[in-house]
């Protein structure tokens, strides 16, 4: 069965060509960071016009590459929330009029699930049941996962979004936009132990996390050595170390805690921050202790793409689900609401 996938949500137009027996065919992607940059985070009408703008040429661009033709296509998978509701319609009226037309089944596919499942297109892909932790910048959760569509969000964040909390720390340090590849960037040049920052919630029980109070360690501690000043790079390097140890540590400490109370030993880790050079190998370590494996998308499907949408849509359409032409976008959309496979 041969999907389009098409992914919307946010800054990133995602465009795949997924076959069932063949795998990934083409993928390709558009990313507005360039025209964010200057506002310092996504601007929604921006991005809903360019994705309008995108997604036609890199649709073509995906059939020329795969060297298929759009009436090979068997079914479209697309983005359906949650996300930017504008950037959404532009994906949904573009999946939905291509599958009215060509007389194939189209199927909205949760954004969430999209980075749960990306994982699978690797070539040692985890088998169910996992703990999957979804780490980007407008979700961070942990979910438990017995197969497709069978999700029980065990904890989440409270607050910010770990990829948030990364963008907002760049953003007062004046680095560029996305924050996260920046700070981890310059932590890598930082000085380890300059500063303690906290590992909020870690002493009380459960899953849930809460980032938001990190960014005021930043920013109180940029401020003091500014009037000290200190408002150098390597000060800069030595708080953005400070900062990206304390969110490891943090998931680290969760992680770990739900591998043992599920007694399960698959960790996956998807979503934009897990491009995460650091929080990558703490994790895979985390795992291993605990007799298993972690498991990542490749670097460039850890943020939004189409691969992993058309991959998902794919294993729900082959299981013959699908959604009517009526079915629409949706800015919020809870995971555990999804139908199992
Ligand atoms: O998954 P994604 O592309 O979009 C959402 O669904 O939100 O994630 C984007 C987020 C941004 O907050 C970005 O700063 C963060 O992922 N990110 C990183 C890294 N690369 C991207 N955070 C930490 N370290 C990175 N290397
Ligand atoms: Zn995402």
């Amino acid at each position: 069965m041969l999907i389009l996938g098409i992914e919307s949500s946010c800054d990133e137009t995602g465009v795949a060509l997924y076959d069932t027996q063949a795998g990934l065919l083409s993928h390709a992607l558009y990313s507005q960071v360039a025209l964010h940059a200057e506002y310092g985070g996504v601007v929604p009408e921006l991005a809903s016009r360019d994705h309008v703008q995108r997604v036609i040429p890199l649709i073509q661009q995906v059939f020329k590459t795969a060297n298929r033709k759009l009436a090979d296509l068997e079914g479209i998978a697309w983005t359906a929330g949650p996300g930017l509701l504008g950037a959404l319609l532009v994906g949904a009226g573009v999946a939905r009029a291509l599958a009215y037309a060509l007389h194939i089944p189209a199927i909205g596919v949760h954004h969430m699930e999209g980075h749960l499942l990306a994982p699978m297109l690797e070539e040692n892909p985890p088998s169910f049941p996992f703990v999957a932790l979804l780490v980007s910048g407008g979700h961070t959760m942990i979910v438990a996962v017995e197969g497709i569509g069978r999700y029980q969000v065990l904890g989440e964040t409270l607050d910010d979004a770990a990829g948030e909390a990364f963008d907002k720390t760049a953003k007062l340090l004046g680095l560029g936009y996305p924050g996260g590849p920046e700070v981890s960037r310059l932590a890598r040049q930082g000085q380890s132990g300059i500063y303690r920052f906290p590992r909020p919630m870690v002493d009380r029980p459960g899953l849930d996390m809460s980032f938001s109070g990190l960014k005021t360690y930043v920013l109180n501690t940029w401020e003091k050595e500014k009037a000290a000043g200190n408002d150098d790079l390597q000060t800069k390097a030595n708080i953005c170390r400070a900062f990206e140890e304390a969110v490891a540590d943090t998931l680290v400490i969760k992680c770990r805690r739900t591998l043992k109370q599920t007694g399960w030993h698959r960790l996956v880790v998807s979503g934009g921050v897990s491009a995460n050079t650091t929080i990558r190998r703490r994790l895979q370590a985390v795992a291993e202790d605990a007799g298993g494996q972690a498991y990542f998308p490749r670097l460039e499907f850890c943020t939004d793409n189409g691969a992993m949408i058309a991959y998902a849509g794919a294993q729900r359409l082959l299981a013959g689900q699908k959604n009517d032409l009526d079915f629409s976008a949706r800015a919020r959309w809870p995971l555990e609401s999804l139908p199992p496979l």
